[in-house]
């Protein structure tokens, strides 16, 4: 038997239902905030990735999925979404529109990591992204509607963590700092951290190896902060304190792309094992120029959908049920099959969800099978109901059975249903 690839995961019916709740519930934040849908291809040019992403984030060194087409061309798997998105935001002119632009996405990403629980190579994001907006008004937006959003799946106990990661301005003042306080333990760092230490120092402040290296004074980002920087983080804060939104600064976030500035967050969710990061985002000011347009100010996140379901299920968070199917059309005996078929498809069409049996069932088993199915009504059709071109219609649930004109039946059922 050939197996899924490693990785990978299947949505079966009876799984996939949370997953249609929280889709649902996405896009109705979405709509509740003013943002728009976005679909990108699933494959791109590498070179985005390569621009976009970083090239020092251990996505682009090690996690993609990237092949040679038949063309020759270089393309890759979208291994996340923000890169895509300032792709089509610039391709498609949206700047040339009503600003700010608010745009949300859903779909599945690609990174050839290690697999472990909460850890795919194929998982799902649903995120945001905002173009033009460098207000921090918009940064509390953001954050708050992730936390909106996890709110109405019913999850609670999440910490929220913030940070500013500064601007290409204060940057390497924070980075000549880093340097000074690891350069006399360079043999000590792992070997990831010393290309850090050369390429990117910021991110020696979130390597889980190197930990326990860091002494109380390691320089953070926010004691290196330029004043317009340090400004933009107490704006942001003091909105999320006007929503009574609760965080924790915590000024060793950094996040692993390349591209942030300024505000940095993640939300985290403990008891779903390592993996406890199910969301993070933050500002990038300087993506979308290089990626090739003019200056434009852009935030966004994405979050985990396996880790928020996991978190889910850890939380015993209550998923609405599905419509159940409303008829389940019967037949006692061969001659009925046929008048049952007709039936079934005169109720579907009338925009009722119907169903009949497949497998030439005897009628005790057509009834188990609707039982099993969980149908609201059953419409039996036998000899006799033939004859008098009526069927018998029993309430599942209440067991009443009524007899109803094959003509007056559509009504009778909407009338119930
Ligand atoms: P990220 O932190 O790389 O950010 O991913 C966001 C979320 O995707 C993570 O918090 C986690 O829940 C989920 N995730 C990441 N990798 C995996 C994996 N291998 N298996 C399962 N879940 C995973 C971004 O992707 C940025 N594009 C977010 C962003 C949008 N920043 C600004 N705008």
């Amino acid at each position: 038997m050939i197996t899924k690839p490693r990785g990978t995961n299947d949505i079966i019916p009876g799984e996939i239902e949370i997953w249609q709740f929280i889709e649902s519930t996405f896009r109705q934040v979405c709509r509740d905030y003013g943002y728009e849908e976005i679909r990108t291809p699933v494959f791109e040019h590498t070179e985005l990735f390569l621009r976009g992403v970083g090239d020092t984030t251990d996505i682009v060194d090690k996690e993609m999925y990237t092949f040679q087409d038949r063309g020759d061309r270089s393309l890759t798997l979208r291994p996340e979404g923000t890169a895509p998105t300032v792709r089509a935001f610039l391709e498609n002119k949206l700047q040339a529109g009503p600003q700010p632009v608010k745009l949300f996405y859903w779909g599945p990403m690609f990174r050839y990591d290690r697999p472990q629980a909460g850890r795919y190579r194929q998982f799902h994001q649903c995120g945001v992204e905002v173009f033009s907006a460098a207000d921090p008004a918009i940064d509390a937006e953001v954050i708050m509607m992730s936390m909106d959003y996890y709110r109405r799946l019913g999850l609670d106990n999440l910490a929220l963590h913030i940070n500013s990661v500064g601007c290409p301005r204060c940057r390497p003042v924070l980075h000549e700092k880093l340097r000074e306080y690891f350069s006399p333990h360079l043999d000590e760092l792992c070997h990831n951290c010393r290309t850090r230490y050369e390429k990117n120092p910021l991110r020696l402040l979130d390597c889980k190896i190197c930990e326990d290296k860091h002494t109380e004074d390691i320089p953070t980002t926010l004691n290196s902060l330029c004043n317009e920087c340090l400004e933009h983080f107490e704006a942001v804060k003091t909105y999320l304190d006007l929503l009574n939104l609760p965080y924790h600064v915590n000024n060793h976030l950094v996040r692993g792309l390349d591209y942030y500035t300024n505000t940095a967050f993640e939300i985290t969710a403990s008891h779903i094992g390592a993996q406890s990061s199910i969301g993070g985002g933050g500002r990038y000011n300087g993506l979308v120029e290089v990626c090739g347009g003019p200056p434009t100010p852009g935030i966004g996140y994405a979050l985990g959908l396996e880790r928020i379901i996991l978190t889910m299920r850890e939380q015993g968070c209550p998923v609405p049920a599905t419509d159940r199917m409303a008829v389940f059309v019967v037949n006692a005996g061969k001659a009925a099959e046929k008048t049952a078929f007709k039936l079934m498809f005169e109720i579907r069409q009338a925009g009722i969800p119907a169903d009949k049996d497949f497998l030439n069932r005897s009628m005790k088993a057509q009834m188990k099978y609707a039982g099993r199915i969980n149908a609201r009504f059953v419409v039996i059709i036998g000899d006799e109901e033939l004859a008098e071109s009526a069927a018998l219609v029993r309430n599942m649930d209440t067991k009443e059975q009524t007899k109803v004109p094959f003509d007056q039946l559509i009504p009778f059922i909407k009338d119930k249903y």
